[in-house]
């Protein structure tokens, strides 16, 4: 099972991390991660609940990773396998990951598809979303899939959203002439953005939009 040992930089200060599969002990910790991650408007309905998190132990281990800060699990990273083809037809999220219970999940598929990555407010900026996400990464190349994917939103966008297209929006991200919370992050792992999805989400600051965005597997071999 995978178990990574790191250090995390909080300003000057090392503090010692671990990235590892979540368990059921971890439950209570994971949920509090989704309370604090999606903060209202967020619609609470979408946290985690139990049987999600049964699913994503049961059904796809190797893709339900969190990072524990001396001793404390503090941010998350869930994702399922899917077959996905850059012709297939738009999806939203809850298509995808069945709302977030990965019964779809198909041990055959090509593609890791990210459900959900989240650190607690007090935890950011660490480094620790990167990490889970390279983490992410090493787990695509162990299976020899094609690539990592997965809607990013746009929580940036809801403030512009009187003034501009949302195609103008992620336009300016990538110019480096705004910084989305998300997007920007998402650009920092590494990730590429392939298509804008409407509808993909109920979320209110992204007016619903996400960018799809992937990393592909430089070590992919038929
Ligand atoms: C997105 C999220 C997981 C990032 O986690 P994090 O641990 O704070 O991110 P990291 O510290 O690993 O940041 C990695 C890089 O992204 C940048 N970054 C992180 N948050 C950013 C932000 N809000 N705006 C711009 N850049 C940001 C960092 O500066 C860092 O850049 P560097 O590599 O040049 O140092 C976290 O903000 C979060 O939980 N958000 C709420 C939940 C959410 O919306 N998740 C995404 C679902 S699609």
């Amino acid at each position: 099972m995978y178990r990574k040992e790191l250090y995390v930089f909080d300003g000057e200060r090392p503090r010692k991390t671990v990235i590892r599969p979540y368990t059921e002990q971890d439950m209570e910790a994971m949920i509090r991660i989704q309370q604090e991650s999606f903060p209202p408007p967020f619609p609470e309905e979408l946290w985690w609940n139990r049987e999600q998190l049964g699913n994503h132990m049961r059904l796809f281990p190797e893709g339900a990773l969190c990072a524990e800060v001396e001793g404390e699990v503090v941010a998350s990273m869930t994702g399922l396998l899917v077959h996905y083809d850059p012709q297939d037809k738009d999806h939203s999220w809850a298509e995808i990951t069945d709302s977030g219970y990965i019964t779809n999940h198909n041990p055959d598929g090509n593609t890791l598809y990210v459900v959900d990555i989240g650190a607690r407010p007090a935890y950011r900026k660490l480094g620790l979303g990167k990490w889970l996400m390279l983490s992410m990464y090493e787990v695509v190349i162990r299976l020899n899939r094609e690539r990592l994917l997965g809607g990013g939103r746009l929580p940036g966008y809801g403030r512009v959203a009187e003034e501009m297209t949302p195609e103008a929006y992620v336009e300016e991200v990538l110019q480096g002439k705004r910084k989305d919370p998300v997007m920007s992050f998402l650009l920092k792992c590494g990730r590429t953005p392939l298509k804008l999805a409407a509808d993909y989400l109920e979320d209110e600051e992204s007016r619903n939009y996400a960018m799809l965005m992937e990393w592909k597997n430089p070590f992919y071999s038929r």
